[in-house]
């Protein structure tokens, strides 16, 4: 669909995907991490990021906080303007890949329609969805902005988790658990996600 704009047409460039990841030795994709705020999803991006970087394979990270900063600054948190959110993100991480770039989204992306639109937008296999499973609890605890204790005390309305909902991915590609007591660090997450990447034949 071409939503509002008429009299368009795509246009084809002689240099393509292929031509792209020929050169950078990898397959563009999109890695959509996903869970609640406090829940680990920046940090398990970054240390992916890194690990990618020093292997010398190029990705790049929208991050749901950071990306509100600019792109989608007019947004607030209605689930139209999550969805939005959502829907912008997906279309910006789309063309990451086409560009050949591993691209990690990490927004909460609380609604599981909004990650299937996003899913949709991309080749068969090429959306990687990532499942930060950490109980309420734990982020709570956390609460590193403090967001959680100004939510419990109904100064911020609609926060997910706690005023707001969070729909789990059913059948998402990875997991990455909280396990009590001693859990992964966020480069042992990353390390997951990594040995799915290699297996599946992005990282060559
Ligand atoms: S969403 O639901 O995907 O559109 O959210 P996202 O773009 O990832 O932004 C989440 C960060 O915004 C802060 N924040 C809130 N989160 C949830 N609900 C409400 N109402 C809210 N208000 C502000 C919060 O710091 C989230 O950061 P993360 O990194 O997820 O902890």
């Amino acid at each position: 669909t071409v939503g509002s704009s008429t009299n368009i047409k795509w246009h084809e460039c002689s240099v393509g995907k292929v031509d792209r990841q020929n050169l950078l030795k990898q397959k563009g994709c999109v890695i959509w991490i996903t869970g609640l705020s406090s829940s680990g999803k920046s940090s398990v991006a970054c240390a992916l990021s890194q690990i990618l970087y020093r292997m010398g394979k190029l990705s790049y990270v929208l991050d749901g906080d950071n990306v509100r900063h600019g792109l989608n600054h007019d947004l607030g948190f209605k689930a139209e303007d999550r969805a939005e959110n959502i829907r912008r993100v997906g279309e910006v991480a789309k063309l990451f890949a086409d560009a050949g770039v591993i691209c990690i989204a990490s927004l909460i992306s609380p609604y599981k329609r909004d990650r299937d639109a996003c899913r949709a937008l991309l080749p068969d296999g090429d959306f990687i969805e990532v499942f930060m499973d950490v109980p309420l609890q734990v982020c709570e605890a956390r609460d590193p902005k403090g967001l959680y204790k100004l939510a419990r005390a109904g100064k911020i309305k609609g926060f997910t988790g706690i005023d707001d909902p969070y729909e789990p991915p059913l059948n998402c590609e990875i997991v990455l658990e909280y396990k009590i007591g001693g859990g992964a660090s966020p480069c042992e997450m990353a390390e997951k996600v990594l040995s799915y990447l290699e297996e599946k034949g992005y990282l060559e």
